[in-house]
């Protein structure tokens, strides 16, 4: 882990400097960037590992954002990269294929639910969203039902940063007040552990009572105004939760019943990260479309997709009117379709989906075994190598850290000083590589642990 300081050279300050005057990070606060360490230039990469400019090398404990898959430093993606744009770097996505796009849309049929066979190709988990949706939309009108506008959400998810697809979020973590009103129609309902509900999650409710509430609610909002209900199978941003095979099954034949698209949102669970190629897979259902992102390419390229259903794809076929309106000039690109498709070609090889499965069963246990470790460590969650642990003052009461404790710096600068990058506050969420190992996951583990040592000390819990 932290390995050896390189002096500072007058080029890395030089670099930082720069990047504070000239580069705008995202959501970032400028005011916390300035501040010591705040400010992190990473420079190289190698499996679970990443270096930064000062010669730190950190546990890449988040795969980037839930992305590498495949590991860091995979010269075969570059490789691969470089000979597709010596042979043909664009080719008019609107007008012609390329051999990378039809052999990536091919290959993505066998490996996504049965029912899901054609692809559309775009450049981001927001853009798949917004193209899901309005696929859902003109699916609808193109079969002359076209009152269909409504689109259901849940509390507590995350779908993007575009208008539209920031309208689906019900996630307190963006400030969405400035760009109201968003996109019209969207109904949000509690997630699988009530979330969002008066009753929030505190009633024990099992997840059956939310799918009942969810059909109420569909009734309620007259089914025949509603397109699509859009969710993650298993939701990262409400806390890693696992709902049961129930669940879907429930909401599958509701949204059946009633005409209404069900789009499984698998930015972050799909390929590997939970254990199956895709997470619909764990609950037996198929959704009528499908979004995809991050470790499609492992972030060797930028490339996202939407997989729909042969029902689905055939209401856009027939008169002129009803091609579907939408396509982005990078979509479909030869470089990152060539990527992505040599690294699905990694995953399967080497079998990281499985290991997903195995190691980050093994990352549940010793996770869960911090709890008797820590007092302040009150509940741990996830599937596959998408886990978190939830920090608590008093586990016992109930007690919650306050905004005064500043856990999200506090956590975050004690985990970067034991050589962890991750996403953190009262809840330490970890998605690391599906490459990494049982060693691997033991040192993670241990510098978690020391994190925790250090966060006990400075709030003096005892
Ligand atoms: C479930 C889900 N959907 C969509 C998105 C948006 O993806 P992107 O950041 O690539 O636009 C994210 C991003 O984290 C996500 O987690």
């Amino acid at each position: 882990m932290a390995s050896t300081v390189k002096k500072e050279s007058a080029s890395t300050k030089n670099l930082i400097e720069r990047g504070l005057e000239h580069l705008w990070l995202h959501t970032a606060q400028y005011n916390d960037l300035i501040k010591d360490d705040g400010f992190l230039v990473i420079e190289r990469g190698d499996g679970i590992y990443l270096d930064d400019i000062h010669g730190r090398r950190y546990i890449d404990a988040m795969s980037g954002l839930w992305v590498v898959a495949a590991g860091h430093g995979r010269q075969i993606l570059a490789d691969i990269a470089a000979e597709q744009m010596s042979k043909l770097s664009f080719a008019n996505p609107f007008a012609y294929a390329t051999p990378p796009a039809v052999d990536l849309a091919a290959k993505l049929a066998s490996l996504t639910p049965s029912t899901v066979n054609k692809f559309f190709f775009i450049n981001s988990g927001s853009e798949a969203v917004e193209t899901a949706v309005r696929m859902a939309k003109q699916y609808h009108y193109n079969r002359g039902d076209t009152k269909r506008y409504k689109v259901i959400s849940r509390i507590g998810s995350y779908h993007g940063t575009t208008l539209g697809a920031m309208a689906l979020n019900g996630s307190d973590g963006l400030n969405r007040a400035p760009f109201e009103p968003l996109m019209p129609g969207v109904v949000q309902v509690p997630n699988t552990n009530g979330f969002g509900s008066l009753t929030n999650e505190k009633t024990g409710l099992d997840d059956m009572f939310w799918a009942q509430y969810i059909e109420e609610r569909i009734k309620f909002e007259r089914p025949e105004t509603i397109a699509a209900l859009i969710a993650e199978p298993i939701s990262t941003s409400n806390g890693n939760r696992v709902p049961s095979k129930a669940y879907w099954e429930h909401l599958r034949k509701v949204t059946e019943e009633h005409g209404i698209l069900l789009i499984h949102d698998e930015v972050i669970n799909g390929f590997g990260r939970t254990g199956r190629w895709f997470a619909s897979e764990h609950f037996g259902i198929e959704p009528d479309l499908l979004t995809m992102a991050k470790q499609i390419s492992s972030g060797y390229a930028p490339i996202a997709a939407v997989g729909v259903s042969d029902k689905v794809a055939e209401a856009f076929v027939g008169e002129k009117k009803h091609a579907f309106v939408g396509g982005s000039t990078w979509g479909a690109h030869p470089v990152s379709c060539a990527v992505a498709l040599a690294n699905i070609d990694i995953l399967e090889r080497e079998r990281l989906p499985e290991n997903s499965s195995a190691t980050g069963e093994y990352l549940g246990t010793q996770l869960e075994a911090l709890k008797s470790k820590h007092q302040i460590v009150a509940e741990t969650s996830g599937i596959g190598l998408m886990r978190s642990i939830t920090l608590k003052r008093n586990p016992d009461t109930g007690e919650e850290f306050t905004e005064e404790d500043e856990l999200g710096s506090r956590v975050t600068r004690l985990l970067l000083e034991a050589g962890i990058l991750s996403r953190a506050g009262a809840s330490i969420q970890l998605a690391p590589p599906l490459v990494i190992n049982r060693e691997e996951v033991d040192s993670l583990v241990e510098g978690i642990s020391q994190a925790i040592v250090g966060l006990e000390a400075e709030l003096e819990i005892s």
